[in-house]
């Protein structure tokens, strides 16, 4: 049968649905069902007539039907998915049970990283904390190859360098997403930004450009690749699907959370509420989101709103833990996302990145460095050269400046605030200094990668000048006043 005729069917299919007139739409599906018979969508959409029609056990049936074929397509996200819904109707059909077990076999076929001895040692304690942000404990005594800044901790309070470029997987390419799928039309990769048609909003007006080379470290990685057969047929099993429709909002920026979503179908968008409005990643099957509030405890980063209908995988805090109990690079993983993530929202919005080409941007994404920072350590110290251009992710700090012979409080900093631009651009040491007063983490971007490319580029020069000047300035009256809480950045 050609693909038009298909299509005709397929959209009569859709207005006797609408119509209300589900008896037709049933006789559709399963013509199109008999027509194409090695296509798992149209026995999911017969599964759909089916509910509406409250016949239960013939929705199994075709739900069944479904889950068979996208197992035999190799698309055993998909397949899980549709098993779990047929299993909130039918808990104990055998056939569903006896899939999830050889969908625990292919997960554990899939490939493996190389480098076994890297693997995170999680500790006792830092499993114990129930509840707690998935960084809450020490990463420096987790993380494998985590290096002590010797120049800058001290017997008390140190900084520690996490390295996250360990995990090296196996037979896995740029465009390979976290689960398997076969569909052509699936986003393997994810797009970086794109325009938000929110038709309750204004439009937004910035359409990013999609990064001709997607960024190999986001995308060369699996999350849940080797986990051991038994932990991803309990996840399978405990995670919750859920569907959203089509400009559904998920969650909004701002809001509290401790879930992570992987996508099993559809497209999703990811929106800095800014000023300005604007979508800055697209996220398709296999990738996860909401990786950030589960390692911080910070409020969503963004807002998550559907552009295609989806079904998304809810896996919350205690289930990722069993997880990472259970395969400690999961944790490489989200904290190497939340760091990259990170880094491109950094360059896209603060102003001492505007001037800057995308090529730019790039070559220095590479740069930056985690770092894990106890409280009280001192990040920046008044009269020393800055090390580099630091950002604080979670966590907080104060700022001083020396004011008649002692150190006045001058501010706090907080998330997305930066410390250091100030002593490297202008090549003076720091006027102030910045202490830690939580546990925080930061990314760092070395002196040296941040002057070589600036100074190359005038307008950005020009434009930094400026930035510059208008921070020496609220300085100067953060020191008049005398205030020590007002929020400001000009380290
Ligand atoms: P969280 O802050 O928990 O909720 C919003 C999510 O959006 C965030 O976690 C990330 O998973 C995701 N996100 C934030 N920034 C980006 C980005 N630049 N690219 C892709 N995804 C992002």
């Amino acid at each position: 049968m050609s693909e038009g005729q298909i299509r005709a069917l397929s959209d009569a299919a859709v207005a006797a649905v609408k119509s209300g007139n589900l008896e037709e739409a049933l006789r559709l599906c399963l013509e199109l069902e008999r027509r194409a018979p090695s296509e798992p969508g149209w026995p999911r959409r017969t599964a759909k007539v089916y509910r509406r029609l409250r016949l239960p056990k013939e929705e199994v049936d075709a739900l069944n039907r479904a889950a068979n074929l996208y197992q035999r397509t190799g698309d055993y996200l998909k397949s899980a998915t549709v098993s779990k819904q047929l299993l909130e109707i039918a808990p104990k059909h055998p056939e569903t049970l006896q899939r999830i077990e050889k969908l625990r076999g292919a997960a554990q076929r899939r490939p493996g990283p190389t480098t076994v001895n890297q693997r995170p040692a999680i500790s006792g304690e830092w499993l114990a904390q129930r509840g707690a942000a998935l960084g809450a404990v020490t990463l420096a005594q987790t993380m494998p190859g985590a290096e002590r800044d010797v120049t800058r901790s001290d017997d008390d309070a140190s900084i520690y360098t996490i390295p996250l470029e360990d995990i090296v997987e196996e037979g896995v390419t740029a465009t390979t997403p976290l689960f398997a799928t076969d569909d052509p039309d699936a986003i393997t990769h994810q797009e970086r930004g794109f325009a938000v048609e929110d038709a309750a909003v204004l439009a937004v007006e910035e359409e990013f450009r999609l990064a001709e080379q997607t960024n190999k470290a986001l995308t060369e990685t699996s999350l849940f690749s080797r986990l051991p057969d038994a932990s991803f047929g309990h996840l399978l099993m405990a995670a919750k699907v859920v569907d959203v429709k089509k400009d559904e909002v998920l969650f909004r920026q701002g809001e509290p959370g401790d879930t992570l979503y992987v996508i099993a179908e559809g497209t999703i968008g990811v929106i800095d509420e800014g000023p300005p409005r604007r979508g800055i990643s697209k996220l398709g099957e296999g990738d996860f989101f909401g990786e950030m509030a589960l390692l911080t405890d910070r409020p969503r980063s963004a807002t998550i709103l559907a552009l295609t209908d989806a079904q998304v995988i809810a896996i919350d805090r205690e289930m990722i833990r069993e997880l990472i109990r259970d395969d400690p690079s999961v944790l490489t993983v989200l904290l190497r996302f939340f760091r990259d993530r990170s880094v491109q929202r950094l360059l896209a919005s603060n102003p001492l990145f505007a001037g800057l080409s995308d090529n730019d941007k790039r070559a220095l994404e590479r740069r930056f460095s985690f770092l894990e920072i106890d409280r009280g350590a001192l990040l920046a110290k008044a009269g020393t050269d800055a090390r580099g251009l630091l950002v604080l992710l979670a966590g907080s700090a104060e700022a001083f400046l020396p004011k008649d012979g002692g150190m006045l409080r001058v501010g706090v900093l907080g998330p997305s605030d930066v410390i250091g631009e100030m002593s490297i651009l202008s090549n003076q040491p720091a006027m102030g200094s910045v202490r830690a007063t939580k546990k925080c983490f930061a990314i760092e971007l070395p002196r040296d990668a941040f002057l070589t490319i600036v100074r190359a580029r005038p307008q950005a020069m020009a434009f930094i000048t400026e930035v510059i000047e208008q921070r020496n300035a609220q300085a100067r009256a953060a020191l008049a006043q005398n205030t020590g809480n007002a929020k400001i950045t000009f380290f």
